[in-house]
């Protein structure tokens, strides 16, 4: 008897990272299980059938790089979405797995707790498959001695902060948690910016009386990312263990890391939509307008400085293209971006401005809409390359029989859907704005398949997952070149 399938999809055009072609894809369960050439499932039988009609058929997005539920870490606020609003934004926007911070204060001592809390936050509400990244604000010995549990829980990766007063490790901690990370085979993300000469900047911004958001923006020059790029780098070489700067948003900075890796070091980069799509005139917007666009690193100086990241991103120097999703809504005086508006600063202080955008939705169709990247190499950037960096190939990221989730999109065959301009009322997170307001797209993901499931249909419904159908996701080491040399490391004599 015929294998009864319970999803093909036909006549489309499959994108992976590595190959592009007319290929039907069977799906049984939660899994991929066959893969051949157009019309080869001619005489399949299957429960449900969906005719990609000649559009791009791709891995579902993974957006590593994503703040949920968080207390105010960064100045004021906490963030607008939690789990189960953030999941949803992301599956509507074509994203079927994420992984985001369980941040672990400076006050406190333990990892293990953070993660618990954080699995608490999660567990029965989201929309997609899940991750935690630790973020380790206090790398005290305790910590340290846990990184091996965290292994064990699933979790192979850190953040660190070498700015933020709340977060801000000295450059011996940092050692510390590289050391720690090299023996447990953890990839540590770095946010490279210099705290000491941003404080100085601010300080020197207040003497003047210059309070407004763009000023946001001087206050994180890009020297300041240059500098730690650099420095981190060079922590990463003398331990010899993988790092991953995230949201890169200066050209200096990208050839700092693009040299490392020509001299074969495992400096891994990410960078963001905000860097692609927005430069300092975002900040200044009349009135307080440009604390929508207030993020860290902030954008930067010109549409060149975006071209250089484009490039960065088609030459490899960017493994991975994030979100750095963290809302803050707008009209929100409490909690959200208008919190420093007082008696005292009536248009604001800038140092007082949360520090982040929302972007989890937009960040595949606004990117693939630019028409900027070659096909694999967006879906290695959006999809195989976060998996593979974080530990969840092949079971996501990719298209492989027997092997893969069938996490996918489908986007509108080329040409199919009328241009429009993006507007905040069609996303689904629970910020109030989107700093891509106005932009003109031509995509957006038709159907959304996570493991096996249509959770998305544009015209079907839209949203048609559940919440708490998505599931944390156990991660295991990255398969991405690591140390260079395998043995301990120990003191160089
Ligand atoms: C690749 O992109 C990076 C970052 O924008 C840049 O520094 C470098 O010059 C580019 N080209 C090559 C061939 O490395």
């Amino acid at each position: 008897m015929a294998t009864r399938y319970d999803l093909l999809i036909i006549n489309g055009v499959v994108v992976t990272d590595t190959e592009i072609g007319e290929y039907e894809i069977a799906i049984k369960g939660e899994k991929i299980v066959k893969i051949v050439g157009r019309g080869g499932l001619k005489d399949a039988k299957a429960v449900k059938i969906i005719d990609a009609e000649g559009g791009y058929v791709m891995p579902g997005g993974i957006d590593a790089h994503v703040h949920l539920d968080e207390p105010p870490l960064f100045g004021k606020g906490s963030t607008a979405d939690n789990y189960e609003t953030g999941s949803r934004s992301a599956v509507c926007g074509g994203t079927t797995t994420m992984v985001t911070f369980a941040p672990q204060k400076k006050s406190e001592d333990t990892l293990l707790d953070t993660l618990h809390a954080t699995h608490a936050k999660a567990k029965d509400v989201c929309y997609i498959d899940y991750s935690f990244h630790l973020l380790v604000g206090n790398p005290s010995d305790k910590a340290l001695s846990e990184f091996k549990t965290l292994r064990e829980e699933g979790v192979s990766s850190l953040k660190i902060y070498m700015t933020y007063e709340a977060l801000q490790l000295h450059d011996g901690q940092i050692l510390d948690v590289l050391l720690e990370s090299r023996k447990q085979q953890i990839t540590t993300m770095v946010h490279a910016e210099n705290g000491q000469v941003i404080d100085w900047m601010t300080a020197q911004l207040e003497k003047r009386k210059m309070f407004a958001p763009k000023y946001h923006g001087t206050s994180h020059p890009p020297m300041a990312e240059i500098e730690a790029t650099y420095r981190a780098i060079s922590l990463s070489e003398f331990i010899d263990t993988p790092i991953l700067i995230v949201h890169v948003s200066t050209p200096a900075a990208a050839s700092h890391i693009k040299q490392a890796q020509d001299r074969g070091l495992p400096i891994y980069a990410e960078t963001c939509p905000q860097y692609l799509f927005l430069t300092k005139d975002d900040l200044d917007q009349p009135g307080f307008e440009g604390a929508k666009c207030v993020c860290s690193p902030p954008p930067r100086e010109s549409e060149a400085d975006c071209d250089d990241i484009w490039e960065g991103l088609a030459n490899g120097t960017f493994t991975i293209l994030s979100s750095d999703h963290c809302p803050f809504r707008y009209n929100d005086n409490v909690k959200g971006k208008k919190t420093p508006i007082s008696a005292e600063y009536p248009l604001g202080h800038f140092k007082y401005i949360p520090n982040g955008c929302p972007g989890i939705e937009t960040r595949l169709a606004l990117t693939l809409s630019a028409d900027r990247l070659d096909l694999k190499k967006f879906v290695e950037v959006t999809s195989s390359n976060p998996a593979k960096l974080y530990g969840l190939w092949p079971k996501k990221g990719g298209l492989i029989e027997g092997e893969s989730d069938a996490d996918i999109n489908i986007w509108y065959p080329p040409g199919k859907m009328q241009e429009y301009a993006l507007t905040n009322e069609m996303l689904h997170h629970d910020c109030d704005y989107t700093p891509f307001e106005g932009r003109i797209m031509k995509q957006w993901p038709r159907y959304t398949v996570l493991r096996g499931k249509v959770v998305w249909d544009k015209e079907g419904g839209g949203l048609l997952g559940e919440k708490g159908y998505g599931r944390f996701a156990e991660r295991g080491a990255s398969s991405l070149a690591g140390p260079r040399n395998e043995r301990e490391w120990d003191i160089p004599l």
